[in-house]
Formats: structure tokens, C-alpha cells, sequence
């Protein structure tokens, strides 16, 4: 039974994850063994006591000492066995080992922004070290999100002005996938990331500065649209014309759009590296018709990635 209860739920990825599991079948099964005893007394109780003839007296139970100390004491048991079994798991969730790996992690409307020791910062993919314990240290840049790792089993809310914190301990290489789990505006469904467990080997490599251990697509163009969707793009920004959070990127190459002030700004290289590194909060930049919630992305995008973007929303035509 306890496989086919685990198919049910996300893969064990982290160390925790099966402590949790095991106690949340404990849980399913107490829940399930209740309900049968609770529903099947009540059914067989219908049909035996039910009024056999019109006017039928009933005698007056009063208590029974029996039945009573059994049902204060076998629950009293059980749920003081949860407790104890709970904290036990809860404590190992929460305290992180002293040796643990920190990186920081940004939320902001709508994306995850990951920062190491060595200076790099990722966005949308979390890069970790297999069998090594990682501590996310997390704050937000605007609103409440939650960062949560279904195949981990950890959640924590992320919130603006203090730091709260989750660490794991990832099993195998892999990707699992990052969502946000509390209502943050418009794109909060579309606030996912990806952690990407590496050998120990890629994560020193990595360490060293030698980039995200990612295939780079050989066209600028394939490069561009990678970027779109691992940096956090598509959240805001569609590209079939569909208006977003933000204008659709299709076609809007080499137009004169209109500013919130009336003004026209042609779509070029130019405007689009300020667009990305100083988004619109003033109205002659900031397209008509949209809010300035776009995050700034400077220092967090290379200059080659740029070109690689620009590429790609050149190639938007119309
Ligand atoms: Cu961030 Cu929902």
C-alpha cells in the first residue's frame, strides 16, 4: 500500500522528504480507520435501532464507563503520538545543519533571483549541489510570495523587509520545479523556477565562476528565447500578440510606441537595454496603457545575454 500511496505524491527528492511522507500516511490512515469506525456505527446504528413499530418507547442509556475510557484514551494516545512524531519531523525541516550551504534568494513580481558566495546570481534556475545541505535565506523585493518545493517538501512565506529561511538536502541530480504559493498579483501563477541539483564536480566548476553548467543553444536568436523564458520573461511579456502584465514582445520591433505622456519612442536596441536595465517609471518611458511594476534586471544580465534577447525580439515579426 505504501507505494502505491507514494505514486500519489511528488518524487522524494530531498532527505526529508520520506520522514514526511511516512507521517502524513500515518495521518491518512488514523483519518481513514476513524472514518470507518465513526460512519460505520452510525450506519449500523440506522438500521438497528430504527423505529420498528409507530410509537415504540426507547430506553435511557446514561453512560458506559467502558466505551467512555476507551474513547478518551486511545485518542489522547494517538494524538500525542502525532505531536511528538510531528515535532520530531518539524525540528528537522527547520533547524539546518550548522555546515549548511547559504544562498540568498530574492522574490520580486514575478520571478526567483538566486545569489551566491562566489557573486554570481541566477534568475529563475537555482543551481544546488547534490548530498550537501543548502540553506535559503530569503527576503522580497515588493509583496508576500512563498517560495515552495513540492518535491522537497519545504515552504516558507517570503516577505518584504526580514528573512525567513528553509534548507534541504537534495538526494540526487535533477531538476525539480519552484512555485510560488501565495496570491502575489497578476503573473503569481506564471512566479515558477526550476532547482537544478548538480553533480559536485559541476557545482565547483560552477563555484569557480565558470557560469551556469547550461547548454547554450548555437543561434543568437535560440539563445534569446531561451533566455525569455529562464530569466522570467514570459510571465509578463507574451510573444503571439496576447497584451500581459506587459506589451507583447510580437511585432513590436522598430514601431513608435506611445509613452503614458503621449509621446512615441521607437523600438530599438536602445530602448530595449533600458527598458531591461531601467524599466519605465517615468511617463515618457513607460508604455500607454501599462503599469511600472517590471523589475530591474540591471547587473543581472550579461552583455552578451542582451544581444541574445534583442535577437530574439527581432525576430518577433508581426
Ligand atoms: Cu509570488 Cu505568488
Amino acid at each position: 500500500m505504501e507505494t502505491a500511496f507514494a505514486q500519489m505524491l511528488p518524487p522524494v527528492a530531498s532527505d526529508v522528504a520520506g520522514n514526511w511522507d511516512t507521517l502524513f500516511l500515518f495521518l491518512v490512515g488514523v483519518s481513514v480507520v476513524f472514518f470507518v469506525i465513526v460512519v460505520g456505527s452510525m450506519l449500523w446504528f440506522l438500521i438497528k435501532y430504527r423505529e420498528k413499530e409507530p410509537g415504540q418507547k426507547v430506553g435511557n442509556i446514561v453512560h458506559n464507563d467502558k466505551l467512555e475510557f476507551l474513547w478518551i484514551t486511545i485518542p489522547t494516545i494517538l494524538v500525542m503520538i502525532i505531536f511528538a512524531w510531528g515535532w520530531i519531523v518539524y525540528k528537522r525541516m527547520v533547524d539546518a545543519p550548522e555546515s549548511a550551504y547559504d544562498i540568498k534568494v530574492i522574490g520580486k513580481q514575478w520571478l526567483w533571483q538566486f545569489q551566491y558566495d562566489n557573486g554570481k546570481t541566477t534568475i529563475g534556475e537555482l543551481i544546488v549541489p547534490e548530498k550537501i545541505p543548502v540553506r535559503l535565506i530569503m527576503t522580497s523585493d515588493d509583496v508576500i510570495h512563498s517560495f515552495f518545493l513540492p518535491d522537497f517538501r519545504i515552504k516558507n512565506d517570503v516577505v518584504p523587509g526580514m528573512y525567513t529561511k528553509v534548507w534541504f538536502q537534495a538526494n540526487e541530480q535533477g531538476e525539480h520545479t519552484i512555485f510560488c504559493a501565495e496570491y502575489c498579483g497578476n503573473a503569481h501563477s506564471k512566479m515558477m523556477g526550476t532547482v537544478k541539483v548538480v553533480s559536485l564536480s559541476e557545482w565547483e566548476t560552477f563555484q569557480k565562476g565558470k557560469g551556469a553548467p547550461k547548454e547554450r543553444p548555437a543561434s543568437l536568436v535560440e539563445w534569446g528565447q531561451q533566455l525569455y523564458t529562464d530569466k522570467g520573461c514570459f510571465a509578463c511579456h507574451s510573444v503571439d500578440g496576447v497584451k500581459g502584465i506587459g506589451p507583447s514582445f510580437k511585432g513590436i520591433w522598430g514601431k513608435q510606441e506611445e509613452m503614458s505622456d503621449g509621446s512615441h519612442i521607437l523600438v530599438d536596441e536602445n530602448y530595449v537595454r533600458e527598458s531591461i536595465e531601467y524599466p519605465g517609471t517615468t511617463k515618457d518611458k513607460l508604455v500607454k496603457g501599462f503599469p511600472p511594476v517590471m523589475p530591474t534586471f540591471k547587473g543581472l544580465i550579461a552583455e552578451e545575454e542582451l544581444n541574445a534577447l534583442i535577437a530574439f525580439i527581432k525576430n518577433l515579426k508581426e
